[in-house]
């Protein structure tokens, strides 16, 4: 099993774009953890750097015991699997099975496992029905599953997806949320930057919360959407209910439409309406 760690790392892009300050984050083995902030706050160049597709420029970046320094992006990516924020920089077969199946092709797993992890990642992924079909000829929505597939079908321990929400519906969001499940059941440890903030406060319990190059919180949901400071900061918006209940003057730590009606009708109740 593999933890990561982002040891007080810095990152600066060739141009002399200044990414990423003395950030330092650990992500044990297993866990499910949520990156929000901003567009440009540094997110994706964050989790570049923990599958090995960028080095620190400062600091270091362990996945489990290597110094992703020492190790070739190809070597860091067997552990650590990367969904592209953008599914055309991923995406490069003529049809979706070979695109899912080419992974784990390459590492050179067995051609059973090969089946296996390829029947699994596409039906959870819910893309089996469009197995023969041009990835181009997709919607966005369907492309980023069929990226996703192929990521999941290479069974890394940790996956990292850049923004899955982008571009969903009620019924891809909660495919997601089925998908992140499942992950978990199986011992994975899933980083997702996401700015669909209902989604986090569904499915996460850790947040990390990054602003201007730094992470400026890592803590739950409650504290995050009802911390003035943090939410200024980051320039983030609570997901609505939150909103609705700081407006209607209800106590603090209602995030989801589930808690705010049984505290209405638990009041309802006491007001012996
Ligand atoms: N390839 C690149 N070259 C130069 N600057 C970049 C590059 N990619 C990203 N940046 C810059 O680095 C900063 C962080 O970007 P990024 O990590 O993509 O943020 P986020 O994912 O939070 O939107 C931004 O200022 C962005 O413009
Ligand atoms: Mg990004």
């Amino acid at each position: 099993m593999t933890e990561l760690l982002l040891k007080s790392v810095s990152f600066s892009y060739p141009d002399g774009t200044k990414a990423l300050e003395d950030l330092t984050l650990t992500v044990p083995s297993g866990q499910r953890l949520a990156i929000i902030g901003q567009n440009g706050a540094g997110k994706t160049t964050a989790v570049k750097l923990m599958n090995g597709l960028l080095k620190p420029t400062e600091g270091a970046v362990f996945v489990g015991d290597w110094n992703t320094k020492d190790y070739t992006t190809a070597q860091v990516s067997r552990k650590v699997g990367y969904v592209f924020q953008n599914p055309d920089d991923q995406i490069f077969h003529n049809d979706v099975e070979s695109e899912v199946q080419f992974g784990p092709k390459n590492m050179g797993f067995d051609p059973e496992r090969v089946e296996k992890l390829t029947d699994w990642a596409m039906e959870l992924c819910g893309i089996r029905n469009v197995a023969e079909e041009n990835p181009y000829n997709l919607p966005y929505s369907v492309r980023k599953f069929v990226t996703i597939a192929s990521v999941l079908a290479m069974d890394s321990d940790v996956i990292i997806l850049d923004e899955p929400t982008a571009g969903q519906d009620r019924v891809g969001l909660d495919l997601l949320g089925k998908l992140l499940e499942e992950l978990e059941s199986k011992g994975k440890t899933v980083i997702t930057i996401t700015h669909d903030m209902e989604f986090v406060t569904e499915y996460f319990s850790r947040i990390v919360v990054m602003a201007n190059r730094r992470i400026i919180a890592d803590d739950d949901s409650e504290y995050i959407f009802y911390n003035h400071d943090i939410l200024e900061e980051s320039m983030l918006k609570p997901p609505a209910v939150a909103k609705m209940a700081n407006l209607l003057g209800l106590e603090k730590g209602i995030l989801t439409k589930s808690q705010l009606l049984s505290l209405i009708k638990e009041r309802d109740i006491a007001g012996g309406r």
